[in-house]
Formats: C-alpha cells, sequence, structure tokens
C-alpha cells in the first residue's frame, strides 16, 4: 500500500510517501522544510511563526513528496498525519490539509501520535541488506524516546502497545540540551552545537576537572530529572565569569553535561532491561542522533546483556519526519479491524496539543 504522510509538530514541515509490502517498508520520498533558521534568532520555537511558516510550506513540501515518488494522488491508499501532542498552531497546519486532502482524494485518514511516529522509525527498512535486521527485532521491545520535549523508557509488549516504565519529572533530555547550550551562551537548537562542542573536548584528551551530577541515577524507579543538571551548569558558568570567554572551559562544561545526560539514559535503561528482560532494546527521538548516546548505549547493552537486539534507527529518519508518520500508520492500518471509520478521518481528527500517547 501506499502512504502519505504529514508532519508539523514543531519546526518542520514535513511530508513523505512510503511504501508498505509484505512486511517491507520502503521510503520513496521524505521531504523536510527545516525553519531552524528562522527560530534561531529567538532561542527557541515561537508557535505563531511556525504556523505562518507552516501554511507557506506545507502544499509546496506535499506537491515535491509526490513528485519525488512519482505517486499520483489517485494513487495513494492512505494519508496519515501527526494529530498530537505538539503546539496547536503548528498541528492545526498539517491536520487541516490533511483532512482536506482526505476530503477531495477521497482517501482514509490516521492520526498519529508524534512519539508512536519515532517509535516506528525503528520498523522502517528501505534497503534489502536491512530486512535481516527486522527480522531480529522481536518482542517485547523496551524503547527510550529521547527527544525535545520526551524522555520516556516505553515497553512494547506488541505492536502498537505501549507501557511508560518511566518518564522526566522536568525536562526533556533535548530541551536539557537546548537550555544547557543557551547557558553557555550558544544558538539553537542545543544538541547539535553542544554535541560538537563535546566533541572537541574529548579530541584535546585532556582530563576533565569538571564535575556534574547524575541526577536520580541511583533512584530505584525508571524516572529522569533533567533540571537539576541543567541548573549545575547555570551555577557552573555563574560562579566562573571570567571563564565564560574561554572556550576550552565551555567546551568542558559541554562534555561534562553531554556524560551526565548519557550517564542517567544509559544507567536507566540497563536498569529496565534488567527488570522487563526485553528482546529488543532501541532508541527513537532527536537526541538518538547524538553519536555518543548512541555508542555508548550500544555498547553498555551488548556488554551486559549479549542475548538482547539493540536496535537503532537510521539517522535520516531519527529528528522530525514524516516518513515516520507514514510507517506508524502503515501498522495501525494493518492491524485495524475497523478500517472503515478512517474514511471518515476527515470529518472527525482533531489536533490535540497534549494527546497521550
Ligand atoms: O525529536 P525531535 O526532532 O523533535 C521533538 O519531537 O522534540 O528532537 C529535537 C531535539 C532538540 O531538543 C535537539 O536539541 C535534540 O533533539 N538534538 C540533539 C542532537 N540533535 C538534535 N540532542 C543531542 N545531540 C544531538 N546531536
Ligand atoms: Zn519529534
Amino acid at each position: 500500500m501506499l502512504i502519505l504522510g504529514i508532519e508539523t509538530s514543531c519546526d518542520e514541515t514535513a511530508a513523505a510517501v512510503i511504501r508498505k509490502d509484505k512486511g517491507k517498508t520502503e521510503v520513496l520520498s521524505s521531504v523536510i522544510s527545516s525553519q531552524i533558521e528562522l527560530h534561531a534568532q529567538w532561542g527557541g520555537v515561537v508557535p505563531n511563526l511556525a504556523a505562518r511558516e507552516h501554511l507557506k510550506n506545507i502544499l509546496p513540501v506535499i506537491e515535491s513528496s509526490l513528485k519525488e515518488a512519482k505517486i499520483r494522488p489517485q494513487d495513494l491508499d492512505l494519508i496519515a498525519v501527526t494529530q498530537g501532542p505538539g503546539l496547536i498552531p503548528a498541528l492545526l497546519v498539517g491536520t487541516n490539509a490533511a483532512k482536506t486532502l482526505s476530503y477531495v482524494w477521497d482517501k482514509p485518514l490516521i492520526g498519529i501520535h508524534h512519539i508512536e511516529g519515532h517509535i516506528y522509525a525503528n520498523f522502517i527498512f528501505d534497503k534489502i541488506r536491512s530486512i535481516s535486521k527486522q527480522a531480529k527485532i522481536k518482542f517485547p521491545i523496551l524503547c527510550l524516546v529521547v527527544s525535545g520535549g520526551h524522555t520516556q523508557l516505553v515497553l512494547m509488549k506488541k505492536h502498537l502497545d505501549y507501557e511508560i516504565i518511566g518518564e522526566t519529572l522536568d525536562d526533556a533530555a533535548g530541551e536539557a540540551f537546548d537550555k544547557v547550550a543557551r547557558i553557555l551562551g550558544k544558538g539553537y537548537p542545543g544538541g547539535p552545537i553542544i554535541s560538537q562542542m563535546a566533541k572537541n573536548f574529548k579530541q584535546k584528551k585532556e582530563a576533565v576537572e569538571i564535575k556534574l551530577p547524575r541526577p536520580m541515577i541511583k533512584s530505584k524507579d525508571f524516572n529522569f530529572s533533567f533540571s537539576g543538571l541543567k541548573t549545575a551548569v547555570l551555577y557552573l558558568v555563574k560562579n566562573n565569569p571570567e571563564k565564560f570567554k574561554d572556550e576550552k572551559f565551555l567546551e568542558e562544561a559541554a562534555y561534562e553535561f553531554q556524560q551526565a545526560a548519557i550517564d542517567v539514559l544509559v544507567g536507566k535503561t540497563l536498569k529496565a532491561i534488567r527488570k522487563y528482560n526485553p528482546q529488543t532494546v532501541m532508541m527513537a527521538g532527536g537526541v538518538s542522533v547524538n553519536q555518543e548516546l548512541r555508542a555508548q548505549m550500544e555498547m553498555a547493552v551488548k556488554k551486559d546483556f549479549p542475548s538482547v537486539n539493540f536496535h537503532l534507527p537510521e539517522i535520516k529518519y531519527t529528528l522530525d519526519n514524516a516518513a515516520m508518520i507514514a510507517a506508524a500508520a502503515a501498522f495501525r492500518w494493518e492491524n485495524s479491524e475497523d478500517k472503515e471509520r478512517f474514511f471518515s478521518g476527515w470529518k472527525n481528527l482533531e489536533a490535540d496539543a497534549n494527546l497521550k500517547i
């Protein structure tokens, strides 16, 4: 089947066409128009500005995704759109475009939870050699979701079945990267900036003198907290004003912050594996693009649990995109006994900024 995916929950306008056949999920096109430069000057995403940009871009982006995939609207079997969570002015643009197209083209419409999309980026296998990786994904799955708005440990006993066994009590991991970059006087988004600064420090092979806390690393539950870690960086900078222009000091702070975040994310994931015995461990969300996190998580899981299958989404489907939304919709469609109701999606679907998974 051919699915058009649409994503506008934050600052990327994205559309993609995927083909799902006999278990193979192939991406025919994945178009992303980023607004990062627009929002960078404000130090974060401005919801109404985002909506205005989505409005400008949504139809050209959808048109390009169809053209690139060499698909005509009548060839489509399904339309999928991010229903929430996210910024409501941004979500409304995507959901209304999707509802209109669903009505005009007479195609069924499925609303997808943004985090469900990130999780299903793990199920995009568009290369022959990756098909064998797909066979190795067995339930139960433990997925660490780390994005700009979410940090959760999710247990899946089967497709589309989510049990949140732990989550952040305050800031999300990506949010902490963004706030720490701001504290260090750098731009937006913070993730790529902090990871580059940390890399620069690591290459110098010098001892780490800055010490930051690993919040909740020893707590018995599977929850996280990143707000204290961010505040510790704030005090580090406040207490050393003379060093604010010292790039080496800032890079060391970035390195130690990133390592503290990784230690907590890895530590809690290992603890959850010990308790829940998953057959597969995966990661999802924008922060999982972080090379150090990917490498350290893989090493730790493989060392302590060699029989567990460790799986990561391809980098190009890790940050916000629409292929992941279409991929999740393919599973929703296949697993639904009442497909008829999706034909009235254009009438019933409502964007929800606080949608629960
Ligand atoms: O999943 P995503 O694209 O959007 C949300 O659903 O929130 O994640 C965006 C988050 C931002 O906070 C960004 O700073 C973070 O992912 N991020 C990173 C890296 N690249 C992006 N965090 C750490 N390391 C990176 N290399
Ligand atoms: Zn996202």
